[in-house]
């Protein structure tokens, strides 16, 4: 039996994955309201939502998912019946620096939104109709040898970071909240995102930019390390789906089919930078120090720097169960998604100068620091 969502609370909506499910929500219901809670962090950005002020079904609200009886007043105040929970702190090198804040977000934070959830949906009487939804991360399950088999769903959790110790913490509450109190939960830990509106600090954004400005390539270790990388339209798809159509209670993963190493995707990017260098005047001009502007190659920016600590060697995803029981299957192939990643950032140039120019002196120091 499928769920029919109206009013759609979006926690981390300004953020890279919550921003792109804004839009596709909005672009593919025709009902119901959709509203923004986002504390806009670093990582939280307003103008990623740019454009759909004048939707009559959007709202935003500048928050906190740790202030519980803010979050029940506006789950009040919009009649929300859905809850699609993104925000959190999402950077693994951030954690290693300083795990409190994930601790804060990503496990007291979502305690405090199934707290509300609870509250609103299950203590008063009639019950109301409902959806939670978590937004997880296959970094839960650990790293993977090259021979393992792909994660899935009963794969034993075993974070290694601190980052997906508290991703995996958050699990565990949700669950916690079905099997004891009855929530509708559902929950999706997907692979690795890429595409339009990344913040700038991840792999994929942040090789692109500095190749246009000519900047080293920061390659942890030796670079072998494997993703398997999912176009963010795709884990939106995944994610409406898991909403409307996923039983409570179930947990889907959901990936990409694009196992990759990082080295493959630096040296990608590499060539297609290059490749867009040599075919646009106007790239050369805005970005002179670009290596194929002066007749050399993006490859000799790559510099190998020290290792992550504790850097989980390869993910991989089984998503049969999400295939069989939502028809789910990614759209985009990882050459064709990188390409139009790439024009986009080369397009939306806009977007990430004001980002650089707003937090530059941390990104440079996490950026250049050998
Ligand atoms: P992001 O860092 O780009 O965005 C996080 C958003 O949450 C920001 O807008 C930020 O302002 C907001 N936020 C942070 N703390 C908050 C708080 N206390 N209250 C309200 N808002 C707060 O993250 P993302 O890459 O878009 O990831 C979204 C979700 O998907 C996260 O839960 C992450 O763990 C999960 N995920 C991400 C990836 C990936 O590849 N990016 C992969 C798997 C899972
Ligand atoms: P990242 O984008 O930070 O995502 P995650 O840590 O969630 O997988 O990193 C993706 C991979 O790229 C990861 O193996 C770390 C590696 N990496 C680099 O080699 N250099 C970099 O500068 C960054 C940011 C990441």
């Amino acid at each position: 039996m499928s769920f029919e969502p109206n009013n759609v609370l979006i926690t981390g909506g300004a953020g890279f994955i919550g921003a792109n499910f804004v839009r596709h929500w909005l672009a593919t219901t025709q009902q119901g309201k959709v509203v923004v809670l986002d504390a806009l962090t670093y990582a939280g950005n307003i103008d990623n939502l740019k454009g759909l002020e004048s939707d009559p079904r959007y709202a935003f609200v500048h928050g906190d998912i740790c202030d519980e009886a803010a979050v029940k007043r506006l789950m009040e105040t919009h009649r929300i019946d859905t809850i699609a929970h993104f925000a959190a702190e999402s950077h693994v090198d951030r954690s290693i620096l300083g795990p409190d804040d994930f601790i804060r977000t990503n496990i007291v934070g979502t305690h405090s939104l199934l707290k509300a959830a609870k509250a609103l949906w299950l203590d008063k009487k009639p019950v109301a109709t409902h959806r939670f939804h978590h937004v997880s991360t296959d970094e839960v399950y650990g790293s993977l040898g090259p021979d393992d088999e792909p994660f899935h769903e009963e794969t034993p959790y075993a974070p290694n970071s601190p980052y997906s110790a508290t991703k995996a913490s958050s699990d565990h509450l949700v669950r916690a909240y079905h099997e004891t109190y009855g929530l509708n939960t559902t929950v999706t830990n997907c692979s690795n995102n890429y595409g339009p509106y990344q913040f700038p600090e991840k792999l994929i954004p942040l090789i692109i930019i500095n190749i246009l400005h000519g900047k080293p390539l920061p390659v942890y270790g030796d670079g072998l390390q494997v993703r398997d990388w999912l176009h963010v339209a795709d884990h939106c798809q995944a994610i409406a789906l898991a909403i409307t159509d996923g039983k409570a209670g179930e947990v889907y993963n959901v990936g990409g089919n694009s196992e990759t190493t990082n080295i493959t995707i630096v040296k990608t990017l590499c060539d297609l930078v290059d490749e867009q260098l040599s075919q646009r005047p106007d790239l050369a001009k805005a970005f002179p120090s670009s290596p194929a502007v002066s007749g050399r190659k993006a490859m000799d920016l790559i510099t190998h720097v020290r290792d992550r600590l504790g850097h989980d060697r390869r993910y991989a995803i089984n998503y049969a169960k999400a295939a069989r029981e939502l028809g789910y299957a990614p759209g985009r192939d990882f050459a064709t998604g990188i390409r139009a990643t790439l024009e986009w950032y080369l397009s939306d140039q806009a977007w990430w100068q004001a980002l650089l120019g707003r937090d530059y002196a941390a990104w440079v120091k996490k950026n250049y620091a050998a």
